[in-house]
């Protein structure tokens, strides 16, 4: 079965946004088999946003990411990447549509709420650094 990672970035679990994020995936059909608060780290955050290492803005990235915890889970189903990256919204908060996570909830670019794998080997890759098989109920 298809897995994806959504992280709520700090500022989502600040204004309390976890539970209607969560009930927004569970409508849509889709299952979390893993999920915890975290406090993320740079040497972790490096390898997250590898592609975004060198630009002029990672330090923001770093500071707000770490500003406070995530809350970092897995969901399941089909087609659950192409889905939840719609149901997100694009990555600029300011510029999504009303009735996308980002549209309705985030602020700015930086200040988006939520995270969301892009592809399946991304959602692998993220997968790898936060959880263990453990961790992930099938
Ligand atoms: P995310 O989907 O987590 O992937 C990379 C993150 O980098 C993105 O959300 C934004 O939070 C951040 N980001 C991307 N572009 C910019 C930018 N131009 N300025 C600040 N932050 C950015």
């Amino acid at each position: 079965m298809e897995k994806t990672v959504v992280l709520i970035k700090p500022d989502g679990v600040q204004k309390k946004y976890v539970g209607e994020i969560i009930s927004r995936l569970e409508k849509k059909g889709f299952t979390m088999v893993s999920g915890k608060l975290v406090m993320l780290n740079e040497s972790l955050l490096r390898t997250w946003y590898a592609h975004h290492v060198d630009k002029p803005f990672f330090p923001d990235i770093v500071s707000y990411m770490t500003s406070g915890p995530v809350m970092a889970m897995i969901w399941e189903g089909d087609n659950v990447v192409s889905v939840v990256r719609e149901m997100a919204g694009v990555t600029d908060s300011s510029k999504a549509d009303k009735g996308t996570i980002r549209g309705d909830l985030g602020e700015d670019i930086q200040r988006n709420v939520v995270h969301i794998s892009d592809a399946v080997e991304s959602a692998q890759k993220e997968i790898g650094l936060l959880f263990t098989p453990q961790d992930i109920l099938e």
